[in-house]
């Protein structure tokens, strides 16, 4: 069995680290990894795959950034140009990225079987260029790899027929397990922090970024939050770049502590020790419910609804800075003891069960 695996952005490489690490482990199957280069930063690329055991991409496409059709654009010539002359049996895509667009596009044009990770979730936004991807991806895919029974159920809405949807739990938690153990004891010492005297935050979707007033309106909410307690916050390079032509990344609390992007294994020992996490990530959400922290969500919705359901997400619509500094104050004064199901993303086999499908007869 011949796959190509398309990645290309930050949490790409944390999901196809651990299907990966199960492919490499069966006979008979040979993975060739292709990165887009959508994400290229040292901290945004390749700390992941030295950390993460990911073994060098057969084919760097150097994408880079752009705007999204140039973008996707040139990473479907790039990928269709590996597929000729790769030709794989089946390929993988993960997430919702233009990356995961591309690589369904390529593969679907040439009649390669497309298998989506994170298979089903859905906001209901069209406005977010995620939707669109993933609505794309999934229908364009032969098997979708669904997460949640959430995602089960958006599939079975949208006319998916039974035997392409596979539920197979998070391959996030699988990582949060396998690597989370490995984390680094001098995280928060480097940084000066004690655990549970911060609140960790993270903010990239454009949404938030990509107009001058929800961006001030977001950082102004977490500045006020760091009067009361430290608040760290590594910062996405698009969240540094809206922040410097806003001419806004110098003026804020030294409370409110900006950092550089940083690895996984630095990443979850800030999130297992933080009080409160405030993101607009979707992997950053489900982290915090695997570390049981409590979340607050700068979203107007989130495709992990059981979260919000469960109470360990605040879905807190970033209207303007004091409706932000409530809600996470309002966290992180909330001491209620919450039901935690220990299945909710499955059982941390996701990575397992997916390779096994896509060797079976079935799938075939
Ligand atoms: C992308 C995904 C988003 C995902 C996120 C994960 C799309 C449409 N969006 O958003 O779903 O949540 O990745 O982090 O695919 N940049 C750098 N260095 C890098 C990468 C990006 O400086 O290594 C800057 C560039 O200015 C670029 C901007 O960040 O224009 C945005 O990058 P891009 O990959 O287009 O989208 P993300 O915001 O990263
Ligand atoms: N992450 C990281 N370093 C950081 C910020 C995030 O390793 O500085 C990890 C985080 O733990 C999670 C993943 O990146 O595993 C989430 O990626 P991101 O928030 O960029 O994208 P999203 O999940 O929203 O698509």
């Amino acid at each position: 069995m011949k796959i190509v695996t398309v990645i290309g952005a930050r949490p790409q490489f944390i999901k196809a680290a651990v299907v990966s690490r199960w492919l490499r482990q069966t006979p008979g199957c040979k993975e060739i990894l292709v990165h887009t280069g959508q994400h290229y930063d040292e901290n945004m690329s390749d700390v992941f795959f030295q950390e993460l055991e990911i073994p060098t991409p057969a084919y760097h496409l150097g994408i880079g950034s752009g705007a999204h059709g140039a973008q996707t654009g040139r990473m479907l010539e790039a990928i269709e140009k590996v597929l000729l002359e790769t030709k794989p049996d089946k390929l993988i895509i993960y997430g919702d990225t233009n990356s995961t667009l591309a690589g369904a596009l390529a593969a679907a044009k040439l009649h390669i079987p497309v298998a989506h990770v994170e298979a089903g979730l859905r906001s209901f936004n069209r406005k977010m260029p995620e939707e669109i991807n993933r609505v794309v991806a999934d229908h364009l895919s032969t098997w979708l790899f669904a997460p949640t029974e959430a995602a089960v159920e958006n599939l079975r809405h949208e006319g998916v027929p039974e035997d392409k949807i596979f539920l197979v739990g998070d391959v996030m938690y699988d990582a949060a397990i396998y690597f989370g153990s490995r984390t680094r004891a001098d995280t928060l010492g480097k940084l000066g922090l004690e655990s549970k005297q911060y609140v960790l935050a993270t903010i990239h979707r454009a949404e938030n970024t990509d107009t001058a007033a929800r961006l001030r309106d977001v950082f102004g909410g977490l500045n006020a939050i760091a009067e009361e307690v430290p608040v760290v916050l590594p910062l996405h390079p698009r969240t540094r770049a809206a922040l410097t032509r806003a001419n806004l990344l110098d003026s804020y609390s030294p409370n409110l502590r900006l950092l550089d992007p940083l690895g996984y294994l630095d990443m979850v020992m800030l999130e297992k020790h933080a009080s409160v996490i405030a993101t607009d990530s979707g992997g950053v959400q489900k982290e915090a419910f695997f570390h049981r922290v409590p979340c607050v969500t700068l979203r107007d919705e989130t495709e992990w609804v059981e979260l919000v359901e469960l109470g360990w997400n605040r879905l807190v619509p970033p209207i303007d800075a004091d409706t932000i500094e409530a809600g996470v104050l309002a966290s992180l004064r909330d001491k209620k003891i919450r039901s935690a199901p220990a299945h909710l993303y499955g059982g941390g086999q996701a990575g397992e069960t997916i390779t096994r499908l896509l060797q079976s007869p079935l799938a075939a």
